[in-house]
């Protein structure tokens, strides 16, 4: 068996509810003196002077929410606030710092965090374009350089990772996460986790990771952001848990509530899911932020009368820290004076924060993290641009390449760039690119090619088309961009969706090409050129009249700072693409939402004939999606052969090894996602027709075989039961190893748990 697979094979367990019993993380052990050192801290302090130890306010620098609080630098000095996030750099730090430390009565150091979501200056591509790299080295590689940079301009936390699992594609924040799988999604929230805060929060190049927003903010209703969250508790705990359960596991320091309700009630007034589930079942040490004035909203929905039973609520409820509503420093004194608050719960989340400020080395030295010298020596290292620029080819996916049209053939000596995503410097490194620079060092598309291409290869550019909704239905900038296709051996249409369109309050009811983009690219495959068409879009969009027409697709994502370099590798054939899609491409936004593990229901479209009516299926549109999860092409071509099993069945305590040879059977050396699903026949409950249990990815050469395992204990097949309890429960198995979803993707085994 490759060490690879039995890591992953493993790793599979350990997100699950029930069956992980983690490590304590090392930076929740108990530190004697730690305790006597807060001890004594705790008791000098002020009701007033802990309330601020628990308010989280945004500088002015930036605006990541609605509201901005004018005065926070007085608050600073009046001790009223005991973090800031959107402040950043050594110098803006350490004079913030030097308020709080020099400028009040204890001199207690503040907590600086930010969004440093893919990347703090050096941009990575985009968080669901990274997961489709499907390759937890490179994740993880990416979140440890943005700690880097990040922690060298003074700042401490990152509210990252985004572990929301999201299946619907018109919510925008899908960009911000790992996709829809449980499985992948958990494996990359602890990579996540462990490129940010290394082995040791105390070192000065690592920062807490937030997991973020707990719980099912992906599940808002018809996809739009904030909307009301109603699922089941099974549907919770077997989809939107298990990421964080992950992060749990792999000693993530902090958490971030969500905007919506669970179950009627907001989650930052959630008891059952800060406290019952996250501290009582998991175990979780850290401390808990809300999300951006997520408290005050508590009114709005209809759960609090006024702010200040909104905040004695989430106090109850177990959020330690306030972010921007000022609700806790505004009415908190009072709620304990008149009783409705206890001291011992607010001394409980003081020194939950104040744990943090320690083990960061706070207290020994506030301005450990603001050292000018360092941040000059560390932002953007070429090193860490070679990787932004690996991670990037590695998140690309080829959706569909006719009659080998990539790599650009030789004697493509005129190449023409046309679309609105061609030479377009802020759209390259997408929504929350945290400090990095939107004007000037993107690579774009056309610089990509153009720095790549040969001595005699022209390479061009027409923008032709915009992606404002605004132009739908315009044609200003067609002729030109038709004028140059004609005169050019091939066009890179360079289409999509603006940068801010994903992303927070992003939400879209149609999922097509916006603006005039759809028109000209119809425009350009009538001249009857060669059309590679360059997706860069933040969701999944319904490319199906691309999928029929163009010649090649790549999905490129939003590829980050070195992009156009990373795009063009790809399109030279400098790098033959890996990347495999971590969600479901719908043909059209009425499939939505639409996730390869769905149920089989009763009527499944396979037991009519073609056309039948009484069975679960559209009028107008195939069940089928446009693109499965999991698919991805490359220039070479990869064979498997059946899967067989180490034995037929398994018992408790047991395990099956399954194993497959995949062979490279084209003529280029290539990576290849080896995937493993599995389908539960029968269950208390029913059950998924395929989950992902493992993958591995194998660099192959050309005629090269290579014997892929994966082994799977009861454990790994756990889910919620009908009980609600957690476990596994003996039955027959289908198992698949596959380079795709989807049962045509290779013909199962079958074996069985027995008990
Ligand atoms: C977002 C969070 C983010 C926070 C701070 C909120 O609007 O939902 O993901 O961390 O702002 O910027």
């Amino acid at each position: 068996m490759s060490g690879a697979s039995e890591r992953e094979a493993n790793a599979g367990s350990s997100p699950t509810l029930a069956s992980s019993q983690s490590a304590e993380p090392a930076w929740a052990r108990r530190d004697a003196e730690m305790d006597r050192f807060l001890d004594e801290l705790i008791a000098k302090m002020t009701l007033q002077e802990k309330v601020g130890q628990l308010t989280l306010l945004t500088s002015d620098w930036e605006s990541t929410g609605p509201t901005m609080r004018e005065g926070y630098k007085q608050d600073i000095a009046a001790g009223r606030v005991g973090a800031i996030f959107n402040a950043y750099t050594a110098e803006y730090t350490r004079d913030l710092q030097a308020m709080a430390v020099e400028g009040t009565r204890l001199g207690i150091p503040l907590l600086f965090g930010y969004d440093v979501i893919h990347g703090h200056r050096t941009i990575f591509p985009i968080s669901l374009g990274e997961a489709a790299s499907w390759d937890l080295d490179a994740i993880e590689e990416s979140a440890r350089i943005s700690a880097v940079e990040a922690s060298a301009e003074g700042i401490h936390w990152t509210f990252s990772p985004m572990v929301d699992v999201s299946r619907d594609a018109r919510w925008g924040r899908g960009s911000e996460g790992a996709g829809e799988d449980v499985f992948l999604g958990s494996l990359i929230a602890k990579a996540r986790v462990r490129g940010y805060q290394g082995d040791d929060l105390g070192a000065i190049d690592t920062v807490l990771a937030t997991a973020k927003h707990f719980a099912a903010y992906g599940a808002a209703q018809a996809g739009r952001d904030y909307h009301t969250v109603d699922i089941s508790e099974r549907t919770l705990r077997d989809t939107y848990l298990p990421p964080f359960k992950a992060a749990v596991d792999e000693g993530v320091a902090t958490f971030m509530t969500a905007f919506n309700e669970y179950d009627g009630v907001p989650a930052s007034g959630s008891r059952f899911l800060l406290t019952d589930v996250l501290r009582d079942e998991w175990g979780f040490d850290g401390f808990v932020v809300t999300d951006y004035t997520s408290i005050n909203e508590m009114v709005p929905h209809g759960y609090a009368r006024n702010l200040a039973q909104a905040g004695e609520q989430a106090l109850h409820a177990g959020v330690d820290m306030d972010m921007q509503g000022a609700v806790f420093m505004e009415n908190m004194v009072n709620s304990v004076e008149q009783g409705r608050v206890s001291q011992a719960g607010i001394d409980r989340a003081v020194r939950r924060v104040l744990e943090m400020k320690y083990r960061l080395g706070l207290f020994e030295d506030p301005y450990r993290y603001a050292d000018a010298e360092r941040q000059q020596a560390t932002l953007y290292k070429p090193e860490f641009l070679d990787a932004a620029r690996d991670v990037a080819r590695k998140s690309m996916v080829l959706l569909k390449n006719e009659g080998g049209t990539l790599p650009l053939a030789a004697d493509a000596n005129r190449i023409a760039v046309i679309g609105p995503l061609g030479d377009s410097k802020p759209d390259m490194i997408g929504s929350w690119a945290a400090a990095g620079d939107r004007q000037t060092r993107p690579v774009t598309v056309l610089e990509g090619l153009r720095a790549r291409a040969g001595d005699g290869v022209r390479v061009d550019y027409a923008k032709g088309a915009s992606y404002e909704f605004a132009d739908e239905g315009k044609t200003d900038g067609f002729a030109e961009a038709l004028a140059l296709a004609e005169e050019s051996d091939v066009i890179v249409a360079a289409m999509g969706e603006k940068w801010d369109m994903t992303g927070e309050a992003a939400s879209r009811t149609s999922l097509d090409l916006p603006g005039n983009q759809q028109a000209l690219l119809e425009q350009l495959v009538a001249t009857g050129k060669p059309v590679v068409l360059v997706m860069m879009s933040g969701r999944p969009n319904s490319i199906t009249w691309a999928d029929e027409h163009v010649d090649a697709i790549l999905h490129a994502w939003y590829p980050g700072t070195q992009g156009g370099h990373a795009v063009a590798d790809v399109l030279f054939g400098d790098y033959n693409p890996s990347g495999k899609l971590p969600v479901t491409f719908p043909r059209n936004v009425g499939q939505v939402p639409i996730h390869y593990d769905m149920k089989n229901t009763g009527r499944p479209i396979e037991l009519g004939a073609p056309g039948a009516k009484y069975v679960s299926r559209y009028l107008n549109t195939p069940n089928d999606p446009l693109y499965r999860f999991g698919y991805g092409l490359s220039y070479t071509s990869f064979g498997y052969s059946p899967a067989t099993l180490s034995a037929a069945s398994m018992g408790p305590g047991g395990s099956i090894t399954a194993r497959a040879t995949v062979t490279n059977t084209g003529d280029r050396a290539g990576e290849e996602v080896v995937q493993l699903y599995v389908r539960d026949l029968v269950g208390s409950v029913t059950r998924p027709v395929q989950e992902l249990k493992g993958f591995e990815k194998v660099m192959l050469q050309p005629g090269e075989a290579r014997t892929v395992s994966f082994t799977l204990r009861p454990e790994d097949l756990a889910f919620t039961r009908a009980d609600i309890t957690h476990g596994w429960e003996p039955g027959e198995f289908q198992l698949w190893i596959a380079p795709s979803s989807g049962a045509a993707a290779s013909t199962p085994v079958t074996f069985s748990i027995t008990e």
